[in-house]
C-alpha cells in the first residue's frame, strides 16, 4: 500500500488528523493496535476549549457536539468548605464545552467511515522505518500476515506508550518528566450532576472533582494513593469518600448510583523535544502528557494536529514546507504553557504526602490570594478556556 501520510494511532489525535487531511484530498491510512470498541471504552477527557470546538467544526464533525455539548460559562473552586466561582464569560468573554472524548472519537470514526478512508484496527507489531531517509515505511501484522505501507510522512499519534516516539534514536530526543505521588480514581454514573458547573475541591483528605457528560450522566474523581487498586473501591466507599471532601451543600445534594465505569489514572507531566524527526511528526500524548487538573491533554492533542494538518496541506498544495519546518517550535510554545498551568493547578489543589505544615499554609495563602484577586482569576480563566490558536 502507498499513501501520502501514514497515521499511527486512532485516538482523537490520529482520527482528527485523518479527517482534516481527507477533507483536503490527502490520502491517509490509520493503523491502530486496538479494536474500535476498546478505543471507545476508554473514558477520559470531557472539557473542550473553544479552539478545539473550532477545529472540530473545521473537520466537519461538530454537529452532534453543538446539539448535545453543554456550554459552561464558569467553574467553581472549593476550599475550606466554601465554593468560589470563576466567571469565564465575565473575565475573558469565552466559555468551554463539556462533551466526552468518547463522543468526539465516535463522531470522528463515523466521519472516517462515511468518507471511506482506510483504517486498520487490531494492527499488531506496528513499526516505523527510514523516517530520516527518503522512503518512510510503516510495517504491521494482521491475521492475514505481514504488511508494509510506504508514504511521504508518518504521524505518530499513538499516545504515551506508543511505538513512534520510542523509535526515535535516544540522542535525538530530550525528555522532561515529573511523576506525581498520587492518582485519580474516576467514576462514571447515570445520575444527574451535583451542580451545573464543574467543582474542583481542595480538601484535607485530598482533591476531588465533580464533572459531567450530560444532565443525566456524572463523572467524579477523587485523589487516591498510587498503591490503591480499583477493587479496593466498591461504589459505597467511593461515594462516602467523595461526599466527605465536598462542601456541605454539594455533599447533601450529591445523588449517588451504581458506577458504570471506574478506573485509576496516574498523574504525570512529560514533554519530548523536538516533535519532528525528518519525515516523522509526533502529536498529542505521544509527545506530551499533562496531569488532568488543567483539562489540557485532549485540547493540546487537537492544537498539535491542527498545526500539523495545516502544514501538510500547505506542503501538498504549493510545495511550501515552511509550516512543517515550524511545527515543532509552534507546538512546543503552547505545550509548555499548558504544562505550566496543569502543574500549577495540580500543585494548588492536591494534598502532597511529603508537604509540611508550611507548604500547606502556602497552598491556603495561594488560594486566598486567588479568590480576592481579579487579575489572578482572569489568568486562571484565560488558561481554562484556552490561549488563542494561531492558524
Ligand atoms: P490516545 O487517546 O492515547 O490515543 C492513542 C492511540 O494509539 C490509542 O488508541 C492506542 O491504542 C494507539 N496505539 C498505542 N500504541 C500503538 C501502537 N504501537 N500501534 C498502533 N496504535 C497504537 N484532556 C483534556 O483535554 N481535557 C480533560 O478534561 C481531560 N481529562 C482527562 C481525564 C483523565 C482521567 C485522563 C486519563 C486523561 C484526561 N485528558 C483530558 C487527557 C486526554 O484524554 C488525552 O490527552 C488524549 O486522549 C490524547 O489523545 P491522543 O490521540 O494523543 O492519544
Ligand atoms: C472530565 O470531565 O473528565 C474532566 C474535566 C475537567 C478536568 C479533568 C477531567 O480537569
Amino acid at each position: 500500500m502507498r499513501v501520502q501520510v501514514a497515521i499511527v494511532g486512532a485516538g482523537p489525535a490520529g482520527l482528527l488528523l485523518g479527517q482534516l487531511l481527507a477533507r483536503a484530498g490527502i490520502e491517509t491510512v490509520i493503523l491502530e493496535q486496538r479494536s474500535p470498541e476498546y478505543v471507545l471504552s476508554r473514558i477520559r477527557a470531557g472539557l473542550l476549549e473553544q479552539g478545539t470546538v473550532d477545529t472540530l467544526e473545521e473537520a466537519g464533525v461538530a454537529q452532534r457536539l453543538h446539539k448535545e455539548g453543554l456550554v459552561h460559562h464558569g467553574v467553581e473552586l472549593c476550599f475550606a468548605g466554601e465554593r468560589h466561582r470563576i466567571d469565564y464569560q465575565g473575565l475573558v468573554g469565552k466559555s468551554v464545552t463539556i462533551y466526552g472524548q468518547t463522543e468526539v472519537t465516535h463522531d470522528l470514526m463515523d466521519a472516517r467511515k462515511a468518507i471511506g478512508a482506510p483504517s486498520v484496527y487490531e494492527a499488531e507489531s506496528v513499526s516505523v522505518h527510514d523516517f530520516d531517509g527518503n522512503s518512510p515505511r510503516v510495517r504491521y501484522r494482521t491475521d492475514g500476515g505481514a504488511h508494509e505501507v510506504t508514504c511521504d510522512f508518518i504521524a505518530g499519534c499513538d499516545g504515551f506508550h506508543g511505538v513512534t516516539r520510542q523509535s526515535v534514536p535516544a540522542g535525538a530526543l530530550k525528555t522532561y518528566e515529573r511523576v506525581y505521588p498520587f492518582g485519580w480514581l474516576g467514576v462514571l454514573s447515570d445520575t444527574p450532576p451535583v451542580s451545573e458547573e464543574l467543582i474542583y475541591t481542595n480538601h484535607e483528605r485530598g482533591f476531588a472533582l465533580c464533572t459531567m457528560r450530560s444532565m443525566t450522566r456524572s463523572r467524579y474523581y477523587v485523589q487516591c494513593p498510587l498503591t490503591e487498586k480499583v477493587e479496593d473501591w466498591p461504589d459505597e466507599r467511593f461515594w462516602d469518600e467523595l461526599r466527605s471532601r465536598l462542601d456541605a451543600k454539594a455533599s447533601a445534594e450529591l445523588i449517588s448510583g451504581p458506577s458504570i465505569e471506574k478506573s485509576i489514572a496516574p498523574l504525570r507531566s512529560f514533554v519530548a523535544e523536538p516533535l519532528r524527526f525528518g519525515h516523522l511528526f509526533l502529536a498529542g500524548d505521544a509527545a506530551h502528557i499533562v496531569p488532568p487538573t488543567g483539562a489540557k491533554g485532549l485540547n493540546l492533542a487537537v492544537s498539535d494536529v491542527r498545526y500539523l494538518a495545516h502544514g501538510l496541506i500547505a506542503y501538498y498544495r504549493s510545495g511550501d514546507s515552511s509550516r512543517l519546518d515550524r511545527y515543532s517550535e509552534r507546538c512546543l510554545r503552547r505545550i509548555w504553557l499548558a504544562e505550566r498551568f496543569s502543574w500549577w493547578m495540580t500543585s494548588l489543589m492536591h494534598r502532597f504526602p511529603d508537604t509540611d505544615a508550611f507548604g500547606r499554609r502556602m497552598q491556603a495563602a495561594e488560594l486566598t490570594y486567588l479568590f480576592r484577586s481579579p487579575t489572578a482569576q482572569k489568568s486562571l480563566a484565560e488558561n481554562y478556556v484556552g490561549l488563542p490558536l494561531e492558524d
